[in-house]
């Protein structure tokens, strides 16, 4: 059997259901571009048939992406295989992924139809995807709670019909690591045919097992694994390309599996898509979390100056994390500051980088040392964001023990400028009050959470704010040193997240039905 892994990435998919991560088109082109760069076999640019806006995404995406693999998308009907199909079949490599679910509690109660009409359909959907393209993937939703001898027959019908890729998802993150090793030995013993095709396996991480069946996946002969980066997705989220990735490269004396994955990429792609969709990564986050290379305890920072080895089964710079991070001050050229880019991964342009450098400048100003997450923080807010319905022109807010706060905001909406001023009982409230009154928003801030990007009493504050409107859920960010502004900077991220929900309706989520 191949000991090589192909490693399918639907961070754009799979990994923009996680609450609130809605990712514009822009958005979503500068991270298939790193994962371009990351090395990944296949990505799954959306799912067309959902929205407009997943539609012209995938679109942009297979047009410009030479070297990997896109994949769209689409529920087991022609009307969804053929917007997958129109999104993708200018791409240099498409995948068309077409699903239905297989367990008995989705067919009773979701899809209302007996195993055979499941089957029809799988096959049906299998063989006209193949009319538009030969490489065609099938899943069985729910797979690991459906009867095993049902899903080989899936399986063996969707080989018959064309499927070049079969997937076992753990939709739910029901199983256990043995369970998943037997279940997927049985599936490969089972299974006429199973042999020609790619077996992949997409697991979820309700019980925070995700990587580990996705290893145990592997054990048993699988040899496609569904992922995304830093674990982003529906709910608990999906099983993360680098935990895998990384599993598989430190422990290859025990498994003797390989990927293409280019490993130092790994960090800046971890930090461009907690950017990019405002999720932060908990610090103790396997691989690519804050702490995950620190050392704290005396014994430990004795032993690691011994000998890495001591405590440390992975160097950091596997992974890109530079060891002695140049770190940049007001002193700082064009070139230094050039170089510091391309070092954490940003090919920019000149134009790019000079509207960058002039930011960079300002920042140095207020602050003595600016490091790597401050200088990813302005490429985030500066470059990787469309342009925004609402943009921050001036902020001054009064407060203090004795004086009401006060906010004096200036806006550009849509390009023109408005000035207003409004109270709060603190000045973060009364700078959210004023902008909502501004931008005549009626959403609710559910969650409002402010981090230190870096240690240090002139650290830059990191705000992550939730917001709901009419069903809408959009996560903000925002940074500065100041985190009055670093919280107005969030907020109007938000809205402007709101904003682009709105303009494309995707499917609701029993639509979906993901
Ligand atoms: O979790 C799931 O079942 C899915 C399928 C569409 C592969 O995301
Ligand atoms: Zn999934």
């Amino acid at each position: 059997m191949k000991d090589q892994v192909i490693v399918f990435d639907t961070t754009l998919r799979d990994g923009e259901q996680s609450p609130g991560a809605t990712m514009n088109a822009a958005e979503k082109m500068r991270l298939a571009t790193q994962l371009e760069k990351l090395g990944v076999d296949a990505m799954e640019a959306g799912f067309p048939a959902a929205s407009p806006g997943d539609f012209e995404a995938v679109e942009l995406i297979a047009g410009k992406i030479r070297n990997t693999q896109v994949t769209a998308l689409a529920r087991a009907s022609k009307e969804d295989i053929d917007r997958a199909w129109g999104a993708i079949k200018e791409a240099a490599h498409p995948r068309i992924h077409t699903f239905i679910a297989t367990s008995d509690i989705h067919l009773e109660h979701k899809l209302k139809m007996t195993r055979d009409q499941v089957i029809n359909k799988a096959v049906d959907a299998v063989r006209y995807a193949r009319t538009l393209t030969g490489n065609v993937e099938f899943s069985a939703e729910d797979g690991s709670r459906s009867d095993p001898d049902f899903l080989c027959r899936v399986f063996e019908a969707a080989i018959e019909a064309g499927a070049t890729t079969v997937n076992l998802p753990d939709t739910v993150g029901y199983a256990m690591p043995d369970e998943f090793t037997q279940l997927i030995s049985y599936i490969r013993q089972h299974t006429p045919n199973i042999h020609r095709v790619v077996l992949s396996i997409h697991c979820h991480n309700d019980l925070g097992l995700a990587t580990a069946n996705t290893l145990a996946g592997l054990k048993a002969g699988a040899r496609q694994v569904e992922v995304t980066i830093n674990g982003i997705g529906e709910r608990a989220g999906n099983t993360s390309l680098e935990e895998v990735v990384m599993g598989l490269y430190t422990r290859n004396d025990l498994l003797g599996l390989n990927t293409n994955i280019n490993m130092p990429e790994i960090h800046s792609t971890s930090r461009l898509v907690s950017m990019v969709t405002g999720i932060v990564v908990q610090p103790n986050k396997a691989v690519v979390g804050a702490n995950a290379f620190a050392h704290e305890a005396g014994i430990h920072q004795d032993g690691i100056l011994k000998n890495p080895m001591t405590y440390e089964i992975m160097k950091p710079e596997t992974i890109g994390l530079a060891r002695n991070r140049l770190v940049l001050g007001k002193h700082s050229g064009r070139h230094a500051f050039k170089q510091k880019l391309q070092e954490l991964g940003y090919d920019l342009s000149n134009g790019e980088l000079n509207k960058l450098f002039d930011k960079f400048k300002g920042l140095a100003d207020k602050r003595k040392e600016i490091l790597d997450e401050d200088i990813e923080v302005l490429v985030a807010e500066e470059i990787l964001r469309v342009p925004d319905v609402y943009q921050l022109d001036y902020l001054n807010v009064v407060s203090g023990n004795v004086a009401v706060p006060t906010a004096t905001v200036k806006l550009k909406i849509q390009g023109s400028e408005t000035l207003s001023a409004g109270f709060g009982i603190g000045p973060i409230d009364a700078t959210f009050n004023t902008i909502s009154k501004m931008v005549g928003s009626q959403a609710k801030l559910l969650r409002f959470s402010v981090n230190a990007i870096s240690g240090g009493m002139d650290a830059q504050g990191e705000v992550t704010v939730r917001l709901k409107e009419n069903g809408l859920v959009a996560l903000g960010k925002g940074a500065d040193p100041d985190i009055i502004t670093a919280s107005a900077k969030a907020y109007i991220n938000g809205l402007n997240r709101l904003e682009y929900m709105k303009r494309n309706p995707s499917l609701s989520a029993e639509e979906r039905t993901l």
